[in-house]
């Protein structure tokens, strides 16, 4: 090695010790700074028990769940110390007056804490969070938590429920559009992203909300993809992949989790002491605290571990659920179990102070109140503006055949069909907080404005609705096809019914008779290009086969309208790529890029040939669909092209040892180059294969990536470095290791694509 490498790598190593410092820091900042301990220990030496249980119980206000007969008794629970936390106030003058009985007229004056599902934008409603990731830029994610928790905190609230860090392989599940798609090397930075732009620097700063990693966990791996399924993985899929953005998020100071609904092998994940707490608190030190999901505690009875509310508590409580959102099962049984000694008064205090703590680091003692005179009500201008430039960023161009796209300036008629042209409230997707349709600018509304600027003819038909059967309105549409010179057709799905919570769907095709309008409409024969709104991926073989271009819009928020104008005219290009594999097919599904090779890969182990031959007869494969998705993880095109030269290694043997000690570190480099026009931006991706390992590893794992933006002609030498934490494979317990192997690199533009390079690991 020469002195100049030896002094990189020296300068490597140390920044990765400042970088694990500053999160460590981060962490401990509210977590463990001592003044906030000895006031925590002070006030629990003062409480009773029943005021110790009332900081465990949480109600949604308005919900009928409350001790006695429901809300008209909220404020004297309130005052008696019978309830920490709101969830679903929103309104300040409301937040103020319940947050004044508890500061002067209960005993201990221990403030409420507000939270609420602030998930992508409060007022300024942004991209969906599936969307956000499609971005692959962990800085805009961080600014737009930003801006949500400082609208938000304008009403009071000091707690989302956000970021959903569940990993999703099914698009069949309706939440796959709450999370960051399939990978765990990118959730977990989108994880941290999330939490950064939530609490900010500090959680005491009065604009900073209380970020919830969840649903803790293994959520997204319901079986077929039904909301609230079963879940049954091993405990190595469960570290490797689905714990990971939990353990990000626990690292970079998260102060909340959320206990999911599903079982994990067996156990309710909301009555889980493994995942709860040998996980979570032994091995992690997570000390902030985990609220249950909607009633979790209660659904340990249909889960069949508790045959009465009473044993729910029990088993909630004592597995390391803190607080009860919504069951009311802590509030009328944990006191009889301390009482009988069958739940250790020294687990309740562990709880009450993780609670408290919180409390405390937000600074709600001492600021309890919000302003209200300085509530967000109405948009922000910049904040609009950003809404905008993450829509930009958050398209996925799928397919541009004869760059039909971007439109061309001259152009003197464009067709807009469909449902979703003018849909505002889809615009918002689901999980909108407090976003208002009345915002959204519509892609029609937009384009109308365009075309009196620009002096071309827009034909509008609506076509069909959403989920219609009937056709009636296809004459129409086919109509003012025939009258364009180009169409852009707006597809998709219903946000709020199909998309999100309990919206789980067993076809992935377009709803209703959408795929028959794109049918008709692209028999006129005229250029046409799909603007896709979904909040999953959708099996659009058929409709790919019919249209020139497809651009994957999800729920791009309030802006959805001039973003989605801007990129159709080439003002911005889309430079998002795919977190979620586009399936050809929904039996496809479960889909995804990181998997195993099994013992009978199709010939070339490249699973990318057709079932053609008949020698794969014996083969992993189907006989009638290919292995390969129609859109792979990572993949999106713009409006110009990248050329990557082969993926080059600074070594041909790294020392295993040296890796396990932290010491030595490959590097990676490929040279990228625009080969189109235009300026353009690229998301450089680094994947990894290994192989004779002591366990089977997946065929490529994500493990770095880069956006450059680079002028036509111009060319970037990429350049990675990866070590002990990328390489590492799980061996038990706490333990990871690099283990000898070959290893494979690609430098690629998306999961499947990339000459590859290889390094023995000896
Ligand atoms: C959802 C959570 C959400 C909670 C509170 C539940 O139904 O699963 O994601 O945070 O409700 O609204």
């Amino acid at each position: 090695m020469t002195k100049i490498r030896i002094a990189l790598v020296v300068v490597l190593l140390w920044s990765m010790v400042l970088t694990s410092f500053a999160s460590a820091q981060t962490q401990r900042a509210w977590t463990n700074a001592p003044g906030i301990e000895r006031k925590v220990e002070a006030l629990l030496k003062q409480m009773t028990l029943e005021e110790k249980i009332g900081q465990l119980n949480q109600y949604s206000y308005g919900t009928p769940t409350g001790p006695g007969t429901g809300r008209s008794k909220v404020e004297e629970s309130i005052q008696r110390g019978e309830l920490g936390s709101f969830l679903n106030v929103v309104d300040p003058a409301l937040s103020n007056r319940l947050q004044r009985i508890a500061m002067e007229q209960s005993r201990l004056k221990i403030p409420l804490i507000f939270g609420l599902d602030v998930i992508h934008g409060y007022r300024t409603t942004f991209p969906v969070p599936l969307a956000l990731s499609a971005t692959w830029d962990a800085n805009l994610v961080e600014r737009v938590s930003r801006i949500a928790a400082e609208e938000a905190t304008s009403s009071g609230i000091r707690w989302t429920f956000s970021p959903m860090v569940d990993i999703a392989r099914d698009p069949r599940w309706g939440r796959i559009v709450e999370g960051a798609g399939e990978d765990p090397y990118l959730g977990s930075i989108m994880a941290r992203a999330y939490v950064r732009g939530y609490q900010g620097t500090s959680l005491n700063d009065p604009r900073s909300l209380a970020a919830c990693a969840k649903h803790y966990v293994a959520y997204g791996a319901a079986e077929a993809g039904r909301d609230y399924n079963t879940v049954d993985m091993s405990e190595r899929q469960l570290r490797e992949v689905y714990l990971q953005p939990f353990h990000a998020a626990v690292d970079e100071g998260v102060a909340t989790l959320m206990a999911s609904f599903n079982t994990i092998n067996g156990m309710p994940a909301s009555a889980n002491a493994f995942t709860l707490t040998q996980v979570l608190r032994g091995e992690w030190g997570f000390r902030g605290f985990v609220v249950s999901d909607w009633g979790s505690v209660g659904e340990l009875i249909p889960h069949g571990i508790a045959n009465d509310l009473s044993t729910a508590a029990r088993k909630g409580f004592l597995a390391g659920v803190d607080m009860d959102m919504e069951s009311n099962a802590y509030f009328q049984h944990l006191a009889a179990f301390v009482k009988s000694g069958q739940v250790p008064p020294s687990a309740l205090d562990e709880a009450v102070r993780r609670i408290l703590r919180v409390k405390f680091a937000l600074g709600l003692f001492d600021r309890p109140y919000v302003d209200e005179k300085n509530a967000v009500t109405t948009l922000p201008a910049a904040n609009v503006a950003a809404a905008r430039a993450a829509a930009e960023k958050s398209f996925v161009l799928l397919k541009n055949d004869s760059g039909v796209l971007p439109l061309q300036k001259g152009v003197r008629s464009v067709a807009l069909i469909g449902p979703m042209a003018d849909s505002a409230p889809d615009m918002l997707g689901a999980w909108s907080a407090r976003g208002d349709a009345k915002d959204v600018v519509t892609l029609k509304a937009a384009l109308e404005a365009r075309s009196k600027r620009d002096g071309f003819q827009l034909h509008y038909a609506k076509g069909t609705e959403i989920r219609s059967t009937s056709d009636a309105g296809f004459a129409e549409a086919a109509a003012a096809a025939a009258q364009a010179d180009v169409v852009l057709l707006a597809l998709g799905e219903d946000a709020s019914w199909m998309t999100g919570e309990a919206a789980s769907r067993a076809f992935i095709d377009l709803p209703g008779n959408q795929q028959q309008l794109l049918e008709r409409v692209a028999a006129a024969g005229k250029p046409t290009a799909l603007v896709l709104f979904s909040g999953r991926p959708l099996a659009l073989t058929s409709a790919a086969a019919r249209v020139q271009a497809i651009i994957e819009a999800w729920s791009p928020g309030v802006q959805a309208g001039p973003a989605l104008e801007r990129v159709l005219f080439g003002e911005a290009a889309p430079s998002g790529r795919l977190t979620v594999t586009f399936p050809r097919s929904l039996g496809q599904v479960p889909i995804y890029h990181s998997v195993l090779n099994t013992g009978r890969p199709p010939v070339g182990l490249d699973l990318t040939r057709p079932p053609t031959n008949g020698n794969e007869k014996f083969k992993s494969r189907y006989v009638d669909e290919q292995n390969v998705p129609l859109y792979p993880f990572g993949f999106g095109l713009t409006y110009t092209t990248f050329d990557y030269s082969a993926t080059q290694v600074d070594a041909q043997q790294v020392s295993v040892d040296q890796l396990n000690a932290g010491r030595a570190q490959v590097r990676i480099t490929a040279e990228v180059k625009n080969t189109g026009t235009r300026a353009g931006e690229e998301v450089v991706q680094l994947y990894i294969g290994l192989r004779g390992t002591s366990v089977a590893r997946p065929i490529r794992q994500l493990k770095g990536f880069r956006r450059v933006t680079l002028e036509p002609g111009k060319s970037q030498r990429v350049e990675f470095t990866i070590g002990r934490d990328e390489l590492s494979i799980w061996q038990r317990d706490t333990k990871y290791a690099v283990e000898p192997a070959e290893l494979t690199i690609w430098i690629a533009p998306n999961a499947q694509s990339g000459t590859p390079a290889t390094v023995m690991l000896k």
